[in-house]
């Protein structure tokens, strides 16, 4: 079975897809930390953004390994390389990029191939897995998104003003929205789910019934 959790930046989509996963015992399939990795994998080897083919290249000569909760490029663990505000700022040269994405939607399928998984991104049930048994589209409002996202940040040490973040944030709505290819949008056959006012286990209680009542047919 392929569960696919589609939505934008901050509403609580990896927290709540590593927890579904856990207890529906599905794999677990960050495609964000995909993009992250080849943005840092460009940052690395100083590629010219602008040179389409240059990103193309380094991603067709990467090696990603996608475990539960870690990520490793080439044999390294960057799971938390990819998580800077630097790579953030960046992805978006990734993830505008028609053959970054193309190889990694074959990866992705290539992983979810006879396994159950639950697999966490933007164009999971347009593109990846249409075909999907079960799809959700979580949500929650700019300001909670941003709050989140915002809180995250000043946990890690960041300093950082909550309208910057807010700034950022509308910036890459716009840019998931408005990508060409793999761009973010809500299927007909979604469930919608907002998290504003959930707690992490709320969702995921949420989630699971929502799997468990299809799963059950
Ligand atoms: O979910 P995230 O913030 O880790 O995603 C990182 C970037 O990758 C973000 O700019 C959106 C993009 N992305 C994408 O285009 N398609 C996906 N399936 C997952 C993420």
């Amino acid at each position: 079975m392929i569960v696919t959790i589609d939505g934008p930046a901050g509403a609580g989509k990896t927290s709540a897809t590593r927890g579904l996963a856990e207890r529906l015992g599905f794999r677990f399939l960050d495609t964000g930390a995909m993009y992250r990795a080849v943005t840092l994998a460009g940052i690395r080897q100083r590629v010219d953004w602008q040179d389409e083919a240059a990103l193309a290249r380094i991603t067709a000569g990467l090696e990603l390994v996608l475990t539960g909760d870690r990520v490793f490029m080439n044999g390294e663990d960057v799971t938390q390389a990819i998580r800077t505000q630097e790579v953030t700022g960046f992805t978006h040269y990734a993830a505008d990029n028609r053959s970054v994405r193309l190889q990694l939607v074959q990866h992705q399928r290539d992983i979810a191939a006879g396994i159950n998984v639950v697999t966490d991104g933007r164009d999971q049930a347009t593109d990846v897995f249409p075909g999907a048994e079960c799809k959700i589209f979580l949500t929650a409002s700019d300001q909670v998104r941003a709050r989140r996202r915002y809180e995250e940040l000043r946990g890690r040490g960041e300093e950082v003003a909550f309208e910057e973040v807010l700034t950022k944030q509308i910036d890459r709505d716009r840019r998931d929205q408005d990508r060409q290819f793999g761009g973010l949008h809500k299927v007909a056959d979604s469930i919608e789910v907002n998290t504003d006012g959930l707690s992490t286990e709320e969702v995921i209680d949420r989630l699971e019934k929502i799997v468990r009542k299809r799963w059950d047919g």
